[in-house]
């Protein structure tokens, strides 16, 4: 443990670097309004992680069974059935290891040990009873049926031998080949490569009957596509309707049939589809597919085109048949790695699909409106009622329409996305990539919202909500959590949300964790702290922040609540709670002259903007900072403090017009030479020890509000000595007041300060109550974790 001396003396040296750096820091940098490390969520119980044996875990795939409340985690070599109560108790697992034989014929192809493994990359509901499990097979797939549930007290968990069949079809070979599935009616939709070499990449269909899929060798229909989700979403009440989406890229092909650009598609089929009799035989028959955009607008009039399809997520609706598509993208651009949430409605798509058809007279042409006659029954639409009942099934379409969606399986209209913008933009380089996200609907008192959770590729989730204001056309971010739900630093790879146990499901290599959605009482203990924070999950109830839950759902202990997630107007909804100006945290600092002297005022919210004031004569000046006097996140830092700069400094935040009077400092300035013959004299005769008082408190329970002088002496020392050491002291400083010898100690050793007023409370991540407004125990803050590591 670092002694809270040194610790001074690198708060100090952290922020001239930071200052230094100053101007790199843009202020587009959204913070969140809470960061927690995984640390903190240990100790608030927000989390619980299961790691498997300790060796990594590798989930590949993870499907959430809230009928039998169990996370099933396909790994490698290993099923698992976690507890969705607590994924870290009552495991069970399914051993399904490949055969040493297996693993050598692997070897003799002249792959890798680590990929000659089992690696289950398919699971799915296959009924009530039972799951579809496939797995990699160490290069040679395999499938079986597990089968799940209870027998009376028992949980069952078993792989059912005789069910294991060849998986070629149905799963890849390779473990890092990218794969997507759904089951529907007994009907397994997968987008996967088919055979060893990956060179066959298709959409499929399988039940027990047949096997159709996209046609092999048609760049048209597929060019060196990564699948990337799938979900059946029906069109009206007619089943034969249905369709089935996959979102995946794929490269644009360019004249020379040289490849180029990336592009992000959604495709789509009929569930029904049972392709065609004379020709198009077990291949799909209603096959198109479009273009997803995700761009913005450039200074310049030109887009930036977020291409890379990196997750996709469907929000359903009540009735199923209207959900939003999350798609998070990246950018392809070699200038700059930048990523981008766009929201996809179902009117748009359907509308791209009955659009016209694209068409091109040869691949160095542009693509145009396809003009001339289009067959009957149009190409892509499903045998069904609704589509006038004149065909039982796909078999029957006229060859001429089968010909039509062979060569023309490409929309001519891309789909725009809602808004026709991002929801949610990261364009500054270097920072970390984003890999997954889920998204949950949540009702506020002024309207639902969109609360998505993307996870990063250094194991943190971030919980942001966007809200898009109609009068500016603009788009607002606020983020609300930054949440650190592995130790250890490695990408999130999927992240699955339980809206009815209010829990996400994160995976990574190292484990699989669970979180809480959300944790109010963290915003702090006042209205404004509640309001402020804009998280639609939660209100101010009149006592404190809490779960908000919409009017009839508690309808008993509906108390007053106050929220406002839209403007975040605390002013107007916590009007005549707010806290009085006179009660704020007061503080004393001495600073030594020429001496650097740091202020220390940091907001809980890293949202807040910080301003500081200097009382004189019952004025109040505004600092604005120039090069002695730096405003930075820490606080105010004089780089070489003056006799004049002494008086009484208040640290102001406002946010949303919501100003805060978090504290009152007096600063006085000791006169240098005295100070540095004290310090000297110490130094000399104590050696070390000169910092040994830190030592002592550190070791115990946090240093309280007031240290004794006691506490000052070295613990090393025997008592004659310290007392001697301590009057040395006294008369080298040539101050008569202990107090203020006492107060400067800490000053200057410890970080400790004293504080006059604890009336503003918070429960801290530790549990403990503490007072609120101190750098050091507001441990929710980046800046903080850099320093105390
Ligand atoms: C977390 O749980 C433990 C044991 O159940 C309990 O002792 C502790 O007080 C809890 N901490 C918080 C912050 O709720
Ligand atoms: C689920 O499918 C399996 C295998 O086909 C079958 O044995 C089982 O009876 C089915 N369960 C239900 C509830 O239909
Ligand atoms: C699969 O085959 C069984 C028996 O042959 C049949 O009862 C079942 O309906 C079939 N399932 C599907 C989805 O076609
Ligand atoms: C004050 O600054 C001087 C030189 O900048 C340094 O030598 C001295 O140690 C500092 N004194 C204190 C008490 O920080």
């Amino acid at each position: 443990m670092m002694a809270e001396c040194t610790r001074t003396v690198y708060l100090t040296l952290m922020l001239l670097y930071l200052v230094l750096l100053g101007t790199a820091h843009t202020a587009h940098s959204i913070y969140p309004r809470i960061r927690l490390s995984n640390k903190e969520l240990w100790q608030l119980n927000r989390t619980w992680v299961f790691q498997g044996h300790g060796a990594s875990l590798q989930p590949q795939t993870m499907l959430l069974d809230e009928g039998h409340e169990r996370l099933y985690v396909g790994a490698k070599n290993t099923l698992f059935s976690l507890s969705l109560d607590r994924v870290n108790t009552h495991h069970q697992e399914i051993q399904w290891a490949s055969t040493e034989y297996q693993i050598e014929e692997c070897l003799m192809k002249g792959r890798e040990k680590p990929e000659c493994a089992n690696y289950i990359k398919v699971l799915q509901q296959y009924n009530q009873t039972h799951l579809l499990v496939c797995g990699t097979g160490a290069f040679n797939p395999i499938c079986a049926l597990v089968r799940v549930g209870h027998t009376g007290q028992d949980r069952l968990f078993a792989l059912e031998e005789d069910s294991i069949t060849s998986g070629r079809g149905r799963c890849p070979y390779d473990p890092n080949s990218p794969c997507m599935s759904t089951l529907s009616r007994g009907e397994l939709y997968i987008g996967l490569y088919t055979d060893y070499w990956e060179n066959d990449g298709a959409l499929c269909r399988l039940n027990n009957q047949t096997y159709t899929r996209t046609e092999r060798d048609d760049r048209q229909q597929l060019n060196e596509p990564k699948f990337v989700g799938s979900a059946v979403i029906p069109d009206n009440d007619d089943r034969d309707d249905d369709k089935v989406y996959f979102f995946f890229t794929e490269r644009e092909m360019d004249a020379e049939g040289v490849n180029k650009a990336v592009y992000t598609r959604v495709g789509r089929v009929c569930a029904n589809d049972q392709g065609g009799q004379r020709m198009l035989v077990n291949r799909w028959s209603s096959f198109l597919k479009t273009r997803l955009i995700c761009s913005v607008a450039g200074p310049n009039g030109i887009d930036t085109h977020f291409d890379e399809l990196e997750d996709v997520f469907v929000l359903k609706n009540k009735d199923g048949k209207n959900p939003e598509i999350f798609g998070l993208f990246s950018t392809t651009s070699a200038v700059f790695k930048g990523y981008a949430v766009c929201v996809y409605h179902m009117d748009d798509i359907r509308a791209a699909f009955n659009g016209p058809f694209a068409y091109r007279e040869r691949p160095e042409h542009h693509w145009t409106p396809y003009e001339d006659r289009v067959p009957y029954p149009r190409p892509g639409s499903c045998a069904s009622k609704v589509n006038g009942g004149g065909f039982s099934s796909s078999k029957e379409f006229p060859d001429e329409v089968l010909r039509f969606v062979r060569s023309h399986p490409v929309m001519y209209r891309p789909v725009l996305p809602h808004h026709r913008r991002p929801v949610l933009l990261q364009t500054e380089s270097g920072k970390r990539r984003l890999t997954q996200i889920a998204v949950d609907r949540v009702q506020a008192q002024d309207g639902h919202y969109h609360v998505l959770y993307i996870g990063t590729d250094d194991s943190v989730v971030l919980k942001v909500i966007t809200i898009y204001n109609k009068d500016t056309d603009t788009m607002e971010e606020v983020l609300l959590e930054e949440l650190q739900v592995f130790k250890v630093s490695a990408p999130i790879r999927e992240i699955i949300i339980s809206p009815k146990r209010q829990q996400l499901y994160v995976g990574s290599e190292v484990g699989v964790a669970q979180v809480r959605l959300h944790q109010c009482d963290l915003y702090g203990s006042e209205c404004a702290d509640c309001c402020l924070a804009r998280d639609p999950y939660c209100a101010w109830d009149g006592l404190t922040c809490s779960r908000y839950y919409p009017a009839g759902v508690y309808t008993k202990s509906r108390r007053f609540r106050r929220q406002d997630v839209r403007h975040g107007n605390a002013v107007q909804l916590c009007n005549g709670l707010q806290i009085d100006d006179e009660e704020s945290e007061e503080r004393l600092v001495y600073g030594v002259e020429s001496n650097s002297t740091l202020l220390e005022c940091v907001p809980r919210s890293l949202q807040a903007k910080v301003l500081w004031f200097l009382q004189k004569e019952g004025e109040k000046h505004e600092i604005r900072g120039d090069e002695r006097v730096i405003m930075t996140s820490h606080g105010l830092l004089f780089l070489r403090v003056r006799s004049s700069d002494a008086g009484v400094y208040v640290c102001q935040t406002v946010e949303h017009g919501y100003v805060n009077t978090l504290l009152r400092i007096t600063l006085h300035v000791l006169r240098g030479e005295r100070v540095e013959s004290a310090i000297h004299t110490t130094n000399d005769e104590e050696g070390e020890k000169a910092g040994a008082p830190c030592h002592s408190s550190s070791a115990g329970p946090p240093p309280g509000p007031s240290i004794s002088p006691r506490a000052l002496v070295p613990s090393s020392v025997p008592g004659r000595h310290s007392r001697l050491w301590y009057k040395e002291f006294l008369q080298l400083i040539g101050y008569g007041d202990a107090q203020r010898v006492e107060e400067y100690c800490e000053r200057v050793w410890c970080t400790d300060k004293k504080r006059k007023k604890t009336k503003r409370r918070y429960v801290s991540p530790g549990g403990e109550k503490r007072g609120k407004g101190r750098g050091e125990e507001n441990s929710n803050r980046a800046p903080r974790h850099t320093l105390d590591t």
